[in-house]
């Protein structure tokens, strides 16, 4: 049995933070510095295997980050692909507030791609590259040091003469020679970067390790004091988080990270975890940050279904149990006083039951209207296609919760359908054979065939893979309740690797067996996306 504690019984309780802000400094906050927040969903996120986002979608994330206090969000790498210009550009543009970074190496194509993509932003930031540890510029880059600290200060003096912000990031840093980090830092200062970057490119670091490594640049590199130091961790040994706030201990005062950690690998330090852990322990960290973390949520669901990358449920801060009580003791605890088992409310990551008033009855209007409170502003088309799914949902389910208007929403705005569930009828049973009937819509026309399975699911499966011709192997199978009660909506998300491309597809319906029909269409149409928009650069060859 999982238990929530109600919001009234957390009402009249302090929480831990503010119960230790007051015993441990009497009420007094100690003087804070800002910490920027830097956030590369749209950039190293992508990275993840297996996920593309589309223009739109880049878009609708990043002025949900705008949204929530974000101060720079780095919308990708324009030299990738044509795609990712594009995208670049319209996040570029999109944006009121935040400053936009895009991402380029050293030669003067990528930062002029860069800058083509955001020099209509109202604050761009070209972010430049280079690899510093020895066994990168060795192997793969093949440069010696010499020649990289030259390509470095080349790229940002050009950089800077195109646009005043200027980062500065040496790939691979915490496996990089100290002296070397300083220098190439030192030349980069003087040629005008306002910001440099340590990376833990392949999350080597220990925390220890890592804040000693910035401690070391701070006190070694002549300028330092004028410009922001940054760090960006990955996870690969689960430490990102704790890196990244050691490193801010240190003395850094730009923190790199995406929503839910994804990225390359193992992926980047989680935003959720970096904001609470600052908002939670305010005492112990020596910056602050205007994050609304209230947004945490909602925005780690937004990009959960874009990207089709499922939360684990014991994920910090975000996963479905972050804030639930099983134990017995553990639940006793908090009814007597939530502080014992509880270090943070959950409605400060803005984890509430979200139920309202929308059902068979609400009007086109009541749905734009709450479409607005969440956040979404779409166009009349597809405003109209939702309405539709709306009443159809609303046919099946009583009330509608603003979970499932989420998962209406990111049905309606996806990755162009190759191939279109037009119609499919299944047998199952005890004494029968599993058999699907299915008709696809393709630029061709519709298709229909019939196949047997081991069970009901196995049986869409060959019967889809037999008309769309798919060789595609499926490597991954999840379903999940996606929203409350037992008319939830179910989540299926499929990987499919085909010919050395990895797609996600994702499917969401009251009905499990249609909803794994549609992710796994829905994966083949990913799978068709990436082959025919092929980035130019592969991410993996330079980038982490
Ligand atoms: O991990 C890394 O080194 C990167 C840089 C491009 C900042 O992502
Ligand atoms: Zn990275």
């Amino acid at each position: 049995m999982v238990y929530f504690i109600s919001k009234s019984k957390r009402g009249k309780v302090k929480t831990v933070s503010e119960y230790y802000t007051i015993t441990q400094t009497g009420g007094q906050d100690m003087a804070k510095e800002n910490v920027v927040i830097f956030d590369t969903t749209l950039r190293d996120g992508e990275q993840s295997p297996g996920v593309a986002i589309n223009t739109q979608d880049k878009v609708r994330i990043a002025r949900r980050l705008e949204g929530m206090g974000i101060n720079v969000i780095e919308a990708g790498f324009p030299a990738a692909s044509p795609g990712d210009f594009e995208a670049v550009k319209a996040v570029a543009e999109a944006c009121e507030r935040a400053t936009v970074a895009a991402l380029a190496r050293t030669s003067r194509e990528d930062i002029n791609r860069a800058w083509e993509a955001i020099k209509n932003a109202k604050r761009p930031r070209i972010h430049t590259f280079i690899a510093s540890s020895s066994i990168h510029m060795e192997h793969k880059l093949h440069m010696s040091p010499e020649a990289v600290l030259e390509a470095a200060e080349e790229a940002v003096r050009y950089a800077k003469s195109l646009c005043n912000d200027v980062e500065f990031s040496a790939e691979d840093a915490s496996r990089s020679d100290r002296d070397f980090l300083c220098k190439l830092f030192v030349a980069v200062i003087e040629a005008g970067a306002t910001t440099v970057n340590i990376p833990d490119t392949v999350g080597y670091a220990i925390p220890d390790e890592f804040a000693e490594l910035v401690r070391y640049v701070i006190a070694n590199t002549k300028g330092i004091n004028k410009v922001v130091v940054s760090v960006h961790c990955h996870n690969d040994l689960g430490m990102a988080t704790a890196n990244t706030l050691a490193g801010v201990m240190a003395g850094a005062r730009q923190v790199e990270v995406t929503v839910n950690g994804i990225g390359e690998r193992a992926g980047n330090t989680a935003l959720e975890e970096i904001a609470m852990a600052i908002r939670t322990r305010s005492t112990s960290f020596p910056v602050e940050m205007a994050i609304a973390t209230e947004q945490i949520v909602s925005i780690s669901r937004l990009v959960q279904m874009i990207t089709g990358m499922p939360i684990q449920p014991n994920k910090a801060i975000v996963g479905a149990n972050a804030f639930a009580h099983e134990a017995g003791i553990h639940q006793d605890g908090v009814l007597k006083n939530p502080m014992t088992y509880e270090i943070m409310r959950p409605e400060s990551v803005g984890l509430t039951s979200n139920i309202m008033p929308l059902g068979k009855h609400s009007g086109r209007k009541a749905v734009i209207a709450k479409l607005r409170e969440m956040g979404y502003v779409l166009s009349n088309q597809e405003l109209n296609d939702l309405f539709a799914e709306f009443k159809k949902l609303a046919d099946k389910k009583k009330v509608i919760t603003g979970e499932d208007l989420e998962v209406l929403v990111s049905a309606i705005v996806k990755t162009p359908e190759t191939f279109r569930l037009d119609y499919l009828l299944v047998a199952a049973g005890t004494d029968i054979i599993p058999t699907a009937t299915i008709r696809i819509i393709n630029n061709d026309g519709k298709i229909v065939k019939a196949e047997f399975g081991n069970g009901p699911i196995d049986a869409v499966f060959n019967t889809i893979a037999k008309i769309t011709s798919s060789k595609a192997e499926l490597a991954r199978f999840s379903i999940s309740g996606l929203t409350g009660g037992t008319d939830a909506q179910g989540e299926v998300i499929v990987c499919l690797k085909e010919n050395g491309w990895t797609a996600i597809g994702r499917g969401v319906d009251p009905d499990i067996i249609v909803a794994s029909a549609k992710a796994y269409l829905n994966g083949l149409n990913r799978l068709e996306y990436l082959r025919a928009n092929p980035p130019v650069v592969s991410p993996n060859d330079v980038l982490s």
